[in-house]
């Protein structure tokens, strides 16, 4: 199969990539289609890798209003609701809207999706639920489990138990809440409960860190320092750290020294904690989300994940990637020309990093799999700024999903084209 006049990443020069048995076989200008091979002219269209989701709660999609809406828009409602909410889980009911969050992220083109799933349900019946799940949609939608133990590790009695058993089950990941602890001393002792299960599994680490807009939160300098330490370093991620927001900027500087050294990623989730943080405050109101530029500056990987999609955290979400980049350049205030541009790389390249993704699963690369999107613009200024289609999402050669161009069409006579 021929792909021809591509812009890939934003190229200046248009390409053509040949796909032969799942994988980029050749990619080069001008490339001549052999004998009775499959040619798709697409006529200047954006090339990306696959869009990733970093981090999504797949059990908790779409339970928005049950039992009831969350009325405070904060955190710690969300918590409550959820904990009432998730005693009437059973396997079916966690499958099919887990797979209906699935769906509506493929035909966006997502191929890779990282998601936490609370391990603080003694029956485990969700985790059970999303592993298996994992398997289905192995090679087509990859997803990463993070065990996550949504009412602490030390504050919640069993927890500790619980998270390794997921372990024990075969999730990827695991995870804490050191913001949720009862105590400092508790936080401390969760982070590196965390970090021995993550090495005795050989785990990945990705830690619900400082969700809250208390500048006293300080899990993730123990984070940051434990994942230095055990040499885990980029296997680690800190999702959120909104209280980074309001850190004072002299421990901040203090603190980007290690984070820099520990070299641990960043998940911003800008949809949902614009709309929990700054709760408490009157005005001035804080955005609430971490400091994106300070940290790319520094060296560290951040991409941008939805969090949630219709759940007691978030009353929207339709699987869109280009709404979570939309609000997070916005929040964070990256959008000089060449930040917008450069902005798809937090939900493909920035979030590939978190995940620790395979390089040959991911990069239009010869000899890679043949894993991308074409999206119906010249590039990824206009793509995001009209929200373009996914016209095809294609893995390992082969199309898992596709978008027909919108018609539109204006009737005010000196105003159509
Ligand atoms: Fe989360």
């Amino acid at each position: 199969m021929l792909y021809r006049n591509l812009c890939i990443e934003n190229s200046d020069v248009l390409k053509d990539v040949r796909v032969c048995e799942g994988i980029f076989s050749e990619i080069g200008e001008n490339l001549l289609p052999s004998e009775g091979e499959e040619v798709v002219d697409l006529g200047g269209c954006l090339m990306l890798p696959p869009f990733i989701e970093p981090h999504i709660h797949l059990d908790s999609a779409l339970t928005a209003g049950e039992p009831r809406w969350n009325a405070s828009g904060t955190l710690f409602e969300g918590i409550e609701i959820w904990s009432e909410r998730k005693k009437r889980l059973d396997k079916a009911d966690v499958m099919a809207r887990a797979s209906e969050a699935i769906h509506r992220l493929a035909v966006h083109g997502v191929q890779f999706v990282r998601t936490h799933v609370d391990s603080t349900d003694p029956s485990l019946v969700a985790m059970e639920a999303i592993l298996e799940l994992r398997e289905t949609l192995r090679g087509v939608v990859d997803i990463q489990v993070v065990a996550f133990p949504q009412d602490g590790i030390m504050s919640s009695p069993g927890s500790a138990q619980l998270l390794e058993q997921c372990l024990r089950m075969g999730a990827d990941a695991v995870g804490a809440i050191p913001h949720y602890e009862f105590t400092r001393e508790y936080s401390v002792e969760s982070l590196n409960l965390v970090m021995k299960l993550a090495e005795k599994y050989g785990a990945l680490v990705d830690v619900h860190c400082d969700e809250i807009d208390d500048e006293a939160s300080r899990g993730l300098e123990t984070l940051a320092c434990r994942a230095l330490e055990s040499g885990l370093k980029s296997r680690v991620t800190a999702s959120h750290t909104t209280a980074m927001h309001s850190y004072n900027n002299a421990y901040a500087a203090k603190l980007f020294r290690l984070l820099r050294l520990s070299e641990i990623n960043f998940i911003a989730n800008p949809l949902i904690n614009t709309h929990l943080q700054g709760r408490l405050d009157t005005y001035p109101k804080r955005r609430g989300v971490t400091r994106v530029r300070e940290l790319l500056a520094n060296g560290n990987h951040v991409a941008f994940g939805h969090d949630d999609i219709f759940d007691p955290w978030y009353p929207l979400g339709n699987g869109q990637p280009m709404d979570v980049i939309h609000m997070g350049i916005h929040v964070t205030q990256s959008m000089g020309y060449d930040e917008i541009m450069q902005s798809y790389r937090f939900c493909t390249w920035e979030a590939a990093h978190c995940l620790n993704l395979s390089p040959t699963d991911y990069g239009i690369r010869e000899g890679n799999a043949a894993n991308f999107i074409i999206l119906n613009a010249k590039h990824w200024y206009e793509a995001l700024n009209v929200r373009a289609e996914v016209l095809l999402s294609v893995r390992n050669g082969k199309v898992i999903a596709r978008t027909s161009p919108r018609q539109a069409e204006c009737l005010i006579p000196w105003l159509s084209k």
